[in-house]
């Protein structure tokens, strides 16, 4: 079973360099029209530049596809409505949203200004959550989408000096949770995707021989796979190296402590039996927590 995209347009942003210019020509090889967006910044997101964007485009060209450029910053919510309605525009639909353009600007909390906090924020949730409004009722409309969200290991698991952009991170993940549930009737799914791999952002936080394992090229797969026909919804991929893994957000089957004035003391005692993972469960959504807390309540009248 072959995974194709002809006739399919997909919108991956920060495609002008790493794992988005990666995942763009990949969609672009299949056969999706593709809008290659990239402010064109550094690093650390500043500066811009709709060059990188356009050697994409270039690329995808040459190699006999189609694709245009687009270096609106997700940032701006109208520079990512303008871009959806040029996709829409030029090729008349938008099925794949890869939300992937991203910044770094690492410093433990104690030494981190809270305007760093606030632009990793800005770019990573509130970038995908521009993006993804932009593209929302174009796919809601033609009862078709697939989004990727971009996570990472630091959101999942943290990582020291990744404060910021760990609390963005799983921010997307939040989002997924939520977007697969009410995109589920039009046939809109949202996953995510948390890569590993050598590139601009990693080169000085990895060693040497981890940078050479983590080729860019084996994190597309997963990516094609959360952007295809076939794709789960709310899944979290993690991807690197030629592995796949998935991260769940399981619940313990718990202990009832009561609501008396001993409750936190035994809570305190109970505590390795509350946090056992044996029997934890995926909630299929948030109410699961709820009705499992409630039905335990409930057994308890029942049986007093
Ligand atoms: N490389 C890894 O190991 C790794 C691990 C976990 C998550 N990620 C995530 O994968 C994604 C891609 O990262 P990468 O490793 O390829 O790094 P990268 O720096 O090469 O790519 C990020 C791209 O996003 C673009 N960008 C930044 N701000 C933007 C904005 N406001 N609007 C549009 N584009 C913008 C940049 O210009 C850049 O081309 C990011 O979301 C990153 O957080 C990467």
């Amino acid at each position: 079973m072959s995974i194709d995209f002809k006739g399919r347009v997909a919108i991956v942003t920060g495609a002008g360099g790493g794992l988005g210019r990666l995942h763009a020509l990949a969609l672009a090889a299949r056969g999706a029209k593709v809008v290659v967006n990239d402010l064109g910044g550094a690093r650390d997101g500043s500066g811009a530049s709709l060059s990188a964007a356009e050697s994409v485009v270039r690329e995808i060209v040459a190699a006999g596809g189609e694709a245009m450029a687009s270096g609106a910053s997700v940032t701006d919510f109208d520079a990512a409505q303008a871009m959806a309605a040029q996709a829409v525009q030029a090729w008349g639909r938008i099925d794949i949203l890869v939300n992937n353009a991203g910044i770094l600007r690492d410093k433990s909390f104690a030494k981190m200004d809270v305007a760093d906090f606030r632009l990793v924020v800005e770019v990573h949730l509130m970038g995908a959550v521009h993006c993804t409004k932009a593209v929302w009722p174009v796919m809601t409309a033609q009862k078709y989408g697939r989004i990727v969200m971009t996570t990472s290991s630091t959101g999942l698991y943290g990582n020291f000096g990744q404060s910021n952009y760990g609390a963005a991170k799983l921010a997307q993940v939040g989002l997924m949770q939520t977007l697969a549930l009410e995109g589920a009737k039009h046939d809109i799914r949202v996953n995510a995707l948390a890569p590993t791999a050598a590139t601009r952002m990693t080169e000085d936080l990895l060693p040497p021989a981890m940078l050479d394992a983590l080729k860019p090229e084996a994190v597309v797969p997963a990516m094609l796979v959360l952007a295809s026909e076939a794709a789960p919804t709310r899944t979290i991929l993690c991807a690197g190296a030629g592995s796949v893994e998935a991260a769940h957000i399981t619940l313990t089957q718990g202990r009832w402590i009561g609501v008396g004035a001993d409750a936190p003391e035994m809570l305190a005692a109970q505590l390795a039996e509350v946090t056992a993972r044996d029997g934890e469960s995926v909630p299929r959504d948030g109410s699961a927590q709820g009705r499992q807390e409630i039905e335990r309540a409930m057994a308890r009248l029942v049986r007093a």
